[in-house]
């Protein structure tokens, strides 16, 4: 039942804190991260060449924050498949080759005929799924579940965010198993994991604050999203839980490439929603806010608490975790954003037109 949320999908996006905690919970064993109990090989993360990840949606957006982190930790490439493409792509697969793919329902034809494509050339298989026994759980030859309870919304939340969780579990098994970390480091980055419940409960403590910021977008016909680095795939997500729930034309952009063409498009009061987490990358985006600001655009800014400095003055406050760990506070932040704006337009936020909570056709 909703309980008293007028919407699944505001109740789904509530219980993240919980759900997050309990897929990382069992998964983690003396502060080392351990699938034993999921039945997955070890040498599965070993024994690969390269990586690739296969889904679609949401759910293929899980997989490029997935990139990004094992890329960086472990040294090993990663690519990311929409499964629409994937097998009419003349992929590179082999059995050196770890295919995981990524559903909630598991049960999207395009992934599973995907999976089915990669495990007939060979290509050792994981799926991260969320419903138990679903066709690509069955299929694959290792399943790791996100443990976030039945998602009845059709935009997905918290299936997604589990989704990202175990990314940081992959990411801190395979580089603690190639040599990549040490103990002592592999345990400070599941440690940081483990605060990700609270940072998220932070935000959902605020979500009035973000209800506030949604309302300068209810007469928006399009905005535009910007971040780099992890920032961007962050951006992808929230834009397509916006499009979707509240049918604002959204596009998502790494900052850097806007004035490659889509700046041509930025006018005044076109609303743009800004991302920073990534200190390292602080300088490079701000410059990038003020080339759109100089063509009248309207940026809302959401920023780690603690990269505030004077030349940016933050319309939201992330919690502050470790920059690599900020991709599920900044998404949670966008999905009540999104919520908003498709509760106060007066629409069917749990289910938007088109849509269908399971894609059955190809
Ligand atoms: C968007 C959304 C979709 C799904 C996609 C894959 O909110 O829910 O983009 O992520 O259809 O579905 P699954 O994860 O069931 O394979």
């Amino acid at each position: 039942s909703k309980k008293h949320y007028p919407f699944y999908m505001e109740k789904e996006i509530s219980e993240q804190p919980e759900v997050i905690e309990k897929t990382i919970r069992s998964r983690i064993k003396d502060g080392l991260p351990d699938f034993s109990a999921d039945g997955v090989d070890d040498s599965i993360f070993t024994e690969c060449e390269n990586i690739t990840v296969i889904a679609c949606g949401t759910a293929m957006h899980a997989g490029l924050i997935g990139k990004h982190l094992i890329e960086k930790a472990c040294a090993v490439p990663v690519n990311v498949y929409m499964a629409s493409e994937y097998m009419y792509c003349d992929p590179i697969v082999s059995d050196k080759t770890l295919v995981i793919c990524v559903s909630q329902s598991g049960e999207t034809i395009d992934t599973l005929e995907a999976l089915k494509y990669a495990k007939s050339k060979g290509a050792k298989t994981l799926s991260i799924v969320n419903v138990k026994g679903s066709s690509i759980a069955m299929t694959s030859d290792n399943v790791i579940y996100t443990n976030a309870g039945p998602e009845i919304a059709v935009a997905s939340t918290k299936a997604y965010t589990t989704q990202v969780a175990v990314f940081y579990l992959i990411t801190a098994k395979t580089a603690l198993l190639r040599g990549c970390f040490n103990e002592d480091e592999t345990k400070s980055f599941v440690n940081e994991l483990e605060k990700i419940p609270q940072a998220v409960d932070d935000i959902l403590q605020r979500k009035d604050e973000i209800h506030h910021l949604s309302q300068s977008l209810l007469t928006a016909e399009h905005t535009f999203m910007i971040g780099r680095g992890l920032d961007y795939p962050a951006l992808l997500e929230a834009s397509l839980k916006l499009k979707e729930i509240s049918y604002i034309h959204s596009e998502a952009f790494a900052s850097g490439e806007l004035k490659h063409g889509t700046i041509a498009l930025i006018i005044k009061k076109t609303p743009v929603i800004a991302l920073l987490t990534q200190e390292k990358l602080m300088s490079k985006q701000i410059s990038n806010i003020r080339e759109v600001e100089s063509r009248g655009a309207t940026v809302i800014s959401f920023v780690k608490d603690g990269l505030q400095t004077k030349d940016i003055n933050p319309d939201f406050i992330l919690p502050n975790l470790n920059d690599d760990f900020m991709a599920i506070p900044a998404v949670v932040a966008m999905q009540l954003l999104a919520y908003y704006v498709s509760a106060d337009k007066g629409l069917d936020v749990d289910k938007p037109r088109n849509l269908a909570k399971v894609v059955t056709v190809e």
